[in-house]
């Protein structure tokens, strides 16, 4: 499909403004020769009507939580509602400048406010800070924060070591990693939960901490949580809970109930902001008192009756993000979990695990199923022996064809061949059996005719693409021909 500049045709414009309807309020300014280029932008020149055909075909060959199920595990893609859309483009949140005075804005330091308060009593932590931009990122502010406390105990010299289980999200060993501790890896056991005796050999004095993925990346609540809970904080270590599968237990379970000292929360998956394209995330995090003095400034808080950003914290790690934060998201999540209250909330995780459940029970008589049992709100299938040379990537292709998003792929690493399905509480029965015929489908096509599977997809705008060049060699931007 040719680019917006391969439509380009010189003096072409989408607009026919006269330049002296805005002499009155745009006075003119003369503007610093530096600031200004010399050189042609090489802006594409096209006419208002060519412009939108060329964007809305784009937008068509796009597939998107608002066309149909996606049932991407590990990322929550569920219907975000549009009421909080709305809200988080109200002009009146959305035209503040981030440098106005506290007096100008206390309506949204309320809202900031009353979010870190619901946060809190959502996860039973005592102290919170919403700057983090997202999940990866409340992580590394909670590793940083364990990382000061642990100095200021004068133990860091010798408390290198976060423990993570083989189950854990990708994020969880990198953050530790950029936080400067090593990461050791913890097996899972049969039931794919944590091995509490290869857990109790692991710790010691070098362990900083432990970080827990929960349900972990099978799907799977961790049964003897506080136990070990118990076991790191005997060994002198900290607990995080990477808070982000909330949908799972939302309203059920609170991690500062069950031994857990930090959480992080995604915003972007559970309460109401897209997750995924790189968009905007949030990634709040919570402590327990012990860890309050060490968030990052500022904090939110409340005097009498006004609010303001509170920088008085001497222990604190400092800033982790500009301004106040991801602010539009804070709208979507405030609104969502006020319109929700408590008893919705409840219903959001009851329906995530029965919806995964359910589709579960559908598909595992085609697909081998790798951990039986009960699981939260997303579980994985294998794609190996379904047919003759067929892989996961070749199911995940024809599944494009029957016009779904494939599930997530080849994660977790401890499943071979790994789809790993989260339909969220979103879906209504009818989307999840027609998702669960199409499956049951392509399984019938990979024994019966593999290469069909092999060859696919066939009906998308474009076929297999070479994602290892894809990857190595990503071309992110068009250039000229001067500039190739
Ligand atoms: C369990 C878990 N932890 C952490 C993250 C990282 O969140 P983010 O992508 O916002 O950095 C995700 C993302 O989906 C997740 O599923």
């Amino acid at each position: 499909m040719p680019t917006i500049f391969d439509k380009s045709e010189k003096g072409k414009t989408g607009t026919s403004f006269k330049e002296e309807s805005f002499a009155e309020e745009a006075p003119e300014e003369e503007l610093d020769d530096k600031l200004l280029r010399s050189d042609d932008p090489g802006l594409p020149e096209v006419s208002q009507s060519e412009l939108i055909r060329h964007y809305t075909e784009l937008s068509k060959k796009n597939y998107g939580v608002d066309d149909g199920l996606y049932p991407l595990g590990s990322c929550t893609m569920k219907h975000n509602p549009k009421p909080m859309e709305d809200l988080a483009k109200d002009h009146r949140f959305q035209n503040h400048h981030p440098l106005a005075s506290e007096d100008l804005v206390q309506g949204n330091l309320e809202l900031m406010y009353e979010l870190g308060e619901m946060l809190k009593s959502i996860s039973g932590m005592a102290g919170i800070t919403l700057q983090p931009a997202a999940g990866a990122h409340g992580e590394l502010t909670g590793m940083l924060m364990i990382r000061k406390y642990h100095e200021d105990n004068g133990e860091l010299d010798r408390r290198r070591e976060i423990l993570l289980p083989d189950s854990s999200h990708g994020t969880n060993p990198a953050s530790a990693a950029v936080a400067g501790f090593d990461a050791v890896e913890i097996e899972s056991n049969e039931e794919g939960t944590v091995d509490l005796e290869q857990l109790r050999s692991a710790v010691g004095d070098a362990t900083a901490g432990i970080m827990l993925t929960v349900p972990n990346t099978l799907g799977i609540f961790e049964t003897d949580i506080t136990e070990i809970a118990e076991v790191v904080h005997d060994a002198g270590g900290l607990c995080y809970f990477d808070g982000a599968n909330l949908n799972a237990f939302l309203g059920r379970v609170r991690p500062g109930d069950i031994g857990m000292d930090i959480t992080h929360f995604n915003l972007h998956k559970t309460f109401s902001t897209p997750h995924g394209g790189g968009g905007p995330g949030a990634g709040p995090v919570g402590v327990k008192q012990e860890l309050v003095p060490y968030l990052p400034v500022p904090t939110v808080e409340k005097n009498e009756d006004s609010y303001e950003f509170a920088y008085d914290r001497s222990r604190s790690i400092g800033k982790v993000n500009s301004f106040s934060g991801p602010f539009g998201i804070m709208v979507r999540a405030y609104s969502y979990i006020k319109a929700l209250g408590d008893e919705g909330l409840r219903e959001v995780s009851g329906n995530a695990v029965l919806n995964a459940n359910y589709l579960k029970e559908r598909l595992k008589g085609a697909y081998r199923v790798a951990y039986e049992g009960l699981c939260k709100h997303e579980f994985v299938l294998s794609g190996s022996g379904v047919g003759e040379g067929v892989k996961t990537v070749d199911i995940a292709k024809r599944l494009l064809d029957y016009g779904f998003h494939p599930p997530t792929v080849y994660f977790p690493l401890i499943v071979k061949e790994a789809l790993m399905v989260e339909p969220t509480e979103t879906e209504s029965k009818e989307a999840l059996d027609e998702f669960a015929e199409a499956m049951l489908s392509i399984a019938e096509e990979a024994s019966e005719d593999p290469e069909l599977l092999h060859e696919a997809p066939k009906t998308t705008p474009v076929g297999r693409l070479d994602e290892t060049k894809a990857a190595r060699e990503p071309v992110l931007r068009w250039r000229t021909e001067d500039e190739e």
